[in-house]
């Protein structure tokens, strides 16, 4: 073949891949015609990808062509091996004493199978290793700088679309989360609704009726107990139907233009008792004037839920602080509360904005789940980080008053 035909085939081969990489099919189809054309074009023996799996943090085999499936190694070696190559920027790697080699699981069969030389080419964006392709060939041999370059352009267009798949499935996971979540949301909240309603009514009965009781019972009575018992426990109640009607009700905000560090001071004020017996050191850094155009009742009652809530993770002795600033752009305010307090266990943290998840014996697991709504219904957003042992941090953000003004505008 002379050397207009070999650029002949290269050129038709690289087409081939791309034409399949736009044409949206199945990943393991576009793979599966690539190494083999690939191995075609430089008359190898067989060629094959291997995909590293987030899951099983292992090298899957995704397409092989003319070899057999023992010849892949898939263990941390081969991690920890090609991140080397990759960080040292080696684009591709040839294993020539394929008897010895320790890249090989099984080294001796590929050397029986006629195996002489495996080119070995990792798959990567920037830094992050993707996969591997490996071409097997039965004769020792130089590579042009062309074939190189060949191989190279391939390996780099599968790098690109394993890493663009990738990318859609996590955005299509975060996208059926938050659809079911959604979902989940507001079926709760039709049924909480309903359930709210019907109980609200008897437990004011017991409640009025426990208290005319006790007030007609002798202090020393042995009914005196049972019946503050019921009291309180009726009024916990009450206090989770509140908290319930709340969550279900989802009414549009009554929004006034305000100042957001009025609010956070005013929140603060209310709990102020608490933070002095507690001895919690509040921090505060409230930026300049801040014009928000949101329902300063509900966004204080965030605001105290999330306090209270780092209260209840300090216990005693700690520091809350809080921050509020906007963006460079002035067209989003940034209101972040952070604690010394428990942490939240890595394995409960995606759970924290569900309705009813608690982890505390008295707690109702609405707190959250509340001004979650509430945040939501302003067009902003709330997000929390926290290490274990060490604390949590809640950041707010919502649109500022000439980013609101500027969307209405653009809505008559
Ligand atoms: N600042 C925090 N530090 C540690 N855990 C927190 C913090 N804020 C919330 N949590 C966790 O989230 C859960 C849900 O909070 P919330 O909805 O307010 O309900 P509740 O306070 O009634 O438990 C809490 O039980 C707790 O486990
Ligand atoms: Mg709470």
């Amino acid at each position: 073949m002379d050397s207009a035909d070999v650029y002949k085939n290269y050129f038709s081969v690289f087409r081939d891949i791309i034409r399949e990489m736009h044409s949206h099919k199945d990943i393991d189809d576009v793979l599966s015609m690539g190494v083999r054309k690939t191995a075609g074009v430089l008359q190898a023996q067989g060629a094959a990808v291997q995909l590293f799996d987030q899951s099983s943090q292992k090298f899957e085999l995704r397409a092989a062509w003319g070899m057999d499936e023992c010849y892949f190694s898939n263990g941390l070696e081969t991690s920890k091996r090609l991140q080397q190559l990759v960080h040292k920027n080696e684009k591709s790697h040839f294993i020539r004493d394929i008897h010895n080699a320790s890249e090989l699981t099984s080294a001796q069969q590929a050397w029986d199978a006629g195996i002489r030389l495996i080119l070995e080419l990792p798959l990567a964006l920037d830094t992050q290793v993707l996969g591997v392709m490996r071409i097997f060939l039965t004769k020792e041999r130089q590579f042009s700088n062309d074939e190189l370059d060949f191989v190279l352009t391939v390996s780099e267009q599968f790098a690109c679309v394993v890493g663009r798949v990738q990318c859609i499935e996590i955005i299509e996971a975060q996208y059926d989360h938050l659809a079911k979540y959604t979902e989940k949301m507001s079926s709760l909240g039709r049924m909480a609704a309903g359930i709210a309603h019907e109980i609200n009514n008897p437990l004011a009965g017991i409640l009025l009726y426990s208290s005319n009781l006790i007030k007609k019972v002798p202090d020393m009575s042995p009914l005196k107990e049972g019946l503050d018992i019921i009291m309180s426990e009726t009024t916990r109640c009450k206090g989770i139907i509140q908290g319930l009607l709340e969550f279900a009700r989802d009414r549009e905000p009554e929004k006034v233009v305000t100042d957001i560090n009025l609010i956070v001071k005013k929140s603060l004020q209310i709990l102020k008792n608490e933070f002095h017996i507690r001895h919690i050191i509040v921090e505060q850094d409230l930026g300049d004037s801040m014009l928000v155009f949101l329902d300063e009742n509900q966004i204080e009652q965030v605001l105290v839920n999330i306090f209270l809530n780092a209260i209840q993770a300090i216990d005693k002795n700690g520091t809350i602080s809080i921050k509020t600033s906007t963006n460079n752009k002035r067209d989003e305010l940034k209101i972040e509360i952070s604690d010394s307090g428990c942490g939240i266990d890595n394995n409960q943290i995606d759970k924290i904005f569900d309705p009813f998840f608690s982890t505390k014996a008295k707690g109702t697991g609405l707190g959250l789940a509340v001004s979650y709504g509430i945040i939501n219904n302003h067009q902003g957003n709330i997000r929390v980080d926290s290490q274990p042992g060490q604390g949590t941090s809640f950041t707010i953000t919502l649109p500022l008053l000439s980013q609101v003004a500027e969307k209405q505008d653009r809505r008559f």
